[in-house]
């Protein structure tokens, strides 16, 4: 049981997360010159999906055909995990036929029962806590666009929820100030914060987070699992929409993201990722890139001939 794990930005050293995403701008590069690169032939990933997905589901699938692999969605509505066969017990079996897994959920601890279990990489495509893969992509997206952000201020805005813990541990290890705006009782976990010290600042004001930010992200005010709260989150976020006066109040070079899918009018105003400040379509493309250096990174390279 010795495979590495993706679970948690934490997983991998700050160092190890800047390589990852200076590789993934060069697989992006490869595949913009149209280079065939496939080093995972014969390698598997597999898939399960407890929630809904575009991007994550399509990233992995694409990157997994890109780099010469397969992928298999498997979805607990048609494998014996509906049916209540244990968690361990499918990591065993299903980790003896795969070469990766990765597992959209919604309790994490389903995350780590199954990562204790497998003998091959299990990668988190999205959990209750945290959404490790899209914080990859949007680091990527920022140097991309700005170049480290190391030292930079980041502003998050709206729901505490899996992708602001994400932020939270980024702060950590790619080393910036995170000024984080929720409603009270709304922040982000407190095993979290606890790892971040004084790099994230707990605030109430949206406009006092964004002020001077180099980058302002937000998310849905109500989460996959929590459709039965829209009414009274939609009441209790209003004020917390990210639209362009809010943005005004930043860095003049700030940039904004979503890791999508948005709700138009709700978290954001209606035009907002059009907005020359929004990069969220450069951040969704490199959910592909980002995970194809990760898969590069965990998975065994192709086998050899007989
Ligand atoms: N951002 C993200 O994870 O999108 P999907 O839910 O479409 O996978
Ligand atoms: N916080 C959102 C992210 C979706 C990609 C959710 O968990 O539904």
């Amino acid at each position: 049981m010795s495979a590495r794990h993706f679970l948690s930005l934490m997983d991998c050293t700050p160092q190890e997360l800047s390589g990852l995403l200076r590789r993934a701008s060069e697989l992006k590069d490869l595949r913009k010159r149209g280079v065939l690169f496939e080093p995972l032939k014969n390698r598997v990933l597999g898939m399960i999906f407890e929630k809904a997905s575009t991007r994550t589901r399509l990233s992995f699938e694409a990157g997994m055909i890109q780099l010469g692999g397969q992928a298999i969605f498997l979805s607990p509505k048609d494998t014996q995990l509906g049916r209540g066969e244990p968690v361990g017990d499918s990591a065993i079996v299903m980790s003896r036929m795969l070469d990766a897994i990765m597992i959209r959920t919604f309790a994490h601890s389903t995350l780590t029962t199954f990562a204790a279990h497998s003998q091959v990489p299990v990668i988190n495509g999205l959990s209750d806590d945290l959404h490790p893969c899209q914080l990859l992509a949007d680091m990527q997206t920022f140097i991309e666009h700005r170049g480290s952000i190391a030292g930079k201020t980041v502003a998050w805005v709206g729901d505490g929820n899996n992708m602001c813990n994400s932020y939270v541990e980024a702060a950590i290890q790619f080393d910036f100030q995170l000024n984080v705006a929720t409603p009270e009782g709304f922040e982000p976990k407190a095993r979290f914060l606890e790892k971040a010290g004084d790099r994230v600042r707990l605030m109430r004001d949206p406009r006092e987070a964004v002020a001077g930010a180099h980058l302002v992200s937000t998310d849905v005010w109500c989460s996959m699992g929590q459709e039965d709260q829209v009414a009274q989150r939609r009441a209790l976020f209003a004020p917390y929409q990210v639209n362009q006066a809010l943005l005004d109040l930043a860095a003049d070079d700030v940039l904004f993201m979503h890791c999508l899918p948005a709700h138009r009018g709700e978290e954001i105003s209606a035009d907002l990722l059009e907005d020359p400040r929004s990069v969220a379509w450069d951040q969704a493309e490199n959910r592909l890139h980002a995970q194809k250096a990760l898969l590069e990174m965990l998975v065994e390279p192709a086998y050899h001939h007989a």
